[in-house]
């Protein structure tokens, strides 16, 4: 075993047990609600819980690694690894009792996302990656969807920031790109957003203004099943647009995205 399956094996194992916590905790949690950056925003108990376990677990596991959680975990370490954790992507599917939440956990060096786990309780999908080592969900090789031919044929994902001059932006840039796509999805999970590109659910996947959690897990496990996933904006800008695709529409959803005037700056 590689260094980097030492340590998807280690962000499997956790993204699991924080997946089975929350799931238990759901029911018992959901009136326990404060906001963030706004009302739609919603933190629960087991948001913070699952992102104890997990640190928890890495902390034993991997003592010298650096740690950031979105529910305020921040560690430093001397190794050059930062874990990256979302306990819960997809809070607002888990209060409303919606599928499509997940945990998500990401092992990042300097040269990007190293080991990364994303787990789905619900559906008890485990999807994982390993740099160079291919990305596998429940154990099977995973590669991305190729028979779609052009654009106007393509299943696209994206997502919505939290904050209203963005979602108004994000919503405009839509008007130009639902024409021109088979149709539109909003999951409301980036990490698993990601994955089903990487299993070929997807055909692609944009979004801009995510966080390193959302995004540092599903990135590797997205380029490991032969997606393309780049920034289309450069490091300076304030939200990031992020574009995952097979090769062959990457371009033509840049130019889409770029025609319908993205990046979403209001
Ligand atoms: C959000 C989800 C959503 C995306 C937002 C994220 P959270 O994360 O990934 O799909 O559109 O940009 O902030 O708050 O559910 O962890
Ligand atoms: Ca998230
Ligand atoms: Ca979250």
């Amino acid at each position: 075993m590689t260094e980097w399956q030492a340590l998807t094996s280690l962000a499997a194992d956790l993204a699991r047990e924080a997946g089975s916590l929350a799931l238990q905790q759901r029911q018992a949690v959901v009136g326990d609600v404060t906001t963030k950056s706004s009302s739609t925003d919603i933190v629960t108990a087991a948001d913070q819980a699952a992102e104890a376990l997990i640190t928890d677990g890495l902390k034993h596991h991997r003592p010298d690694d650096a740690i950031v959680g979105e529910e305020g975990t921040a560690a430093e370490g001397t190794t050059g690894v930062t874990w990256f954790i979302d306990p819960i992507d997809g809070t607002t599917n888990f209060y409303y009792g919606l599928p499509g939440w997940v945990v998500s956990i990401a092992a990042v060096d300097e040269t990007g996302t190293a080991a990364a786990a994303v787990y789905d309780p619900i559906a008890d999908v485990l999807y994982s990656a390993s740099r160079d080592g291919g990305a596998f969900g429940n154990g099977t090789r995973m590669h991305v969807r190729t028979a779609t031919a052009s654009l106007d044929q393509a299943l696209i994902a994206t997502g919505f920031s939290y904050l209203p001059d963005q979602r108004r932006r994000q919503a405009e840039i839509l008007l130009d790109v639902v024409p021109n796509v088979r149709d539109i999805r909003r999951s409301g999970a980036a990490a698993k957003d990601l994955c089903l590109v990487a299993v070929g659910v997807y055909d692609a996947y944009y979004e801009a203004g995510l966080n390193r959690w959302d995004l540092a897990a599903g990135w590797l496990i997205a380029v490991e099943s032969g997606a393309r996933v780049e920034f289309l904006t450069p490091e300076t800008a304030d939200r990031r647009l992020l574009l995952a695709a097979p090769p062959h529409l990457f371009e033509p959803l840049a130019e889409l995205l770029d025609r319908a005037g993205a990046p979403l700056d209001p």
